[in-house]
């Protein structure tokens, strides 16, 4: 059999996972949910459940990857022959994601380009991100841009592509957020009633715990933000990391990779929040953090940036290549889970692999691009939103499909195949596993009663 392609160094393995779980997530939700949520408060409760919670789901899928040596769709089955289903749902969540992560792709892009042009005045003005949008042929445009940039990268491969590009985009991506973090501090503004924000007094907002008025239940809701927040941040049950741990080496250690993937990944949430809640804060106030997701991005920020005058034009554009590079090593990874399925199932070749999936996200990417102007229509989803295609699709990967994908990997682990299996597998080559009963623990009741809880409460049961 030919031998499997692989990172070429743990680092390589470490910088294109962190890749992955750097993403929209931590940009547009992480630092709304830490100034929803009580700031510090929020912040103590997600490194809480990063170390436990998210540790054990993040050491899994890895393990399951090597040991397997196989990718999302194939390998739950060689785990044991009842759990391929879950191989299928974890092959059917990247499908699913990927259109609409491209699409979004795609809007960044074009906000890229808008302020590169010296057009971000523009871009903050009223109705600019809606008129976009549901354009015909523009958002298309962008969408098919990023995703053969996703497409080319895959093509390349493992080493030369995945592993190299991460190496050279994730530390870029490190200086550019610590840079718009140090400009948002030293920020401030008066405001017409000759209030005076500074970029300091934001970062009060953000890292003070507020616990005054807060009842028991607002602190079970923040559990369960930061729970949410997390396993997405990971990029958990998206059969990503088990095609990433499929390509990590046998000799690497697996537990020093981990801590490296979730400190990197919760580094650049915890500074996109120091970049953000000041910058809307000096010139929003407290109020002005109550969007998130793409309304925290194309509508409030590029309002903050204008309102910076010169340099807001500056940081503009740091601001949207940031998040390129990543949504696009996010992209990377969630296309990659799906044509390591492909071809390890059809046993075809990366090229004509990479060649499908393109060319079945591209159809569905337009169709999402779609959704907001031909196709247009309006859903009401069970968690009280109106959605249009794209939030179809996520609503059903993310609040559906990614926690039974989840539930079903902790039982699979957990009482099937027995948390030895990701103990031994971790273990193999003399490296330690320092929380291994903390592991066991929270593999078998824990983390399958919190997922289960998360779904509940996601398709609005509780
Ligand atoms: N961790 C990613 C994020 O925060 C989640 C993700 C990964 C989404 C890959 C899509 C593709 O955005």
């Amino acid at each position: 059999m030919k031998k499997r392609t692989s990172f070429s160094s743990s680092v390589g393995f470490v910088l294109a996972a962190a890749g992955s779980a750097v993403g929209l997530g931590n940009i547009w939700r992480f630092p709304y949910l830490a100034a929803k949520d009580g700031g510090g408060l929020f912040l103590v409760i997600y490194i809480i459940l990063a170390l436990t919670f998210g540790f054990a789901l993040l050491t899994t899928e890895i393990a399951i990857g090597r040991k397997t040596k196989q990718s999302p769709l194939t390998a739950y089955k060689q785990v044991h022959p009842k759990f391929k289903w879950i191989g299928v749902f974890a092959c059917i969540v990247p499908m699913m994601i990927t259109p609409y992560y491209c699409a979004i792709g795609g809007w960044v892009l074009k906000y890229f380009v808008t302020f590169l042009t010296g057009q971000g005045e523009m871009a903050a003005q009223d109705g600019y991100f809606g008129s976009f949008i549901t354009g015909t042929t523009e958002p298309i445009i962008y969408m098919l841009i990023f995703l053969l940039a996703t497409s080319f990268v895959i093509y390349l491969g493992v080493e030369k592509g995945i592993e190299l590009v991460s190496k050279i985009l994730m530390p870029i991506l490190l200086v550019l957020v610590i840079i718009i973090a140090v400009f948002s501090l030293t920020i401030s503004h008066t405001d017409e009633t000759g209030v005076v924000r500074t970029g300091l007094q934001g970062l009060k907002v953000y890292l003070i715990p507020s616990l005054a008025g807060k009842t028991f239940k607002d602190v079970i809701i923040v559990v369960m933000d930061a729970m949410g927040q997390l396993f997405y941040s990971l990029s958990i049950a998206m059969g990503i990391l088990i095609a990433y741990g499929s390509y990590v080496q046998d000799d690497d250690n697996l537990m020093r990779s981990i801590n490296q993937i979730e400190i990197f990944d919760t580094f650049v949430a915890f500074f996109a929040g120091v970049m953000i809640v000041p910058a809307v804060f000096v010139f929003m106030g407290q109020e002005g953090m109550t969007a998130s997701g793409p309304g925290l991005m194309f509508v409030s920020m590029p309002k903050v940036f204008m309102e910076m005058g010169k340099a807001g034009a500056f940081i503009g554009i740091i601001f949207f290549l940031m998040v390129i590079v990543a949504a696009l090593t996010s992209c990377i990874s969630i296309m990659e889970a799906i044509v390591s399925s492909f071809i390890d199932q059809f046993h075809i070749s990366r090229r004509k692999a990479t060649v499908t999936v393109s060319g079945i996200a591209i159809v569905f990417g337009i169709l999402v691009c779609l959704g907001y102007n031909k196709l247009y229509f309006e859903v009401p989803l069970p968690n009280g939103a109106v959605g249009q295609i794209l939030d179809i699709m996520d609503y059903i990967s993310n609040n559906i499909l990614m926690p039974v994908v989840a539930i079903g990997t902790c039982i699979l682990i957990g009482w099937v195949a027995k948390p030895d299996y990701v103990i031994d597998e971790v273990t193999k080559n003399g490296s330690g596993f320092s929380r291994k009963e903390l592991y066991r623990v929270m593999i078998k009741f824990i983390a399958p009663v919190m997922l289960a809880v998360l779904l509940l409460q996601a398709i609005g049961i509780i």
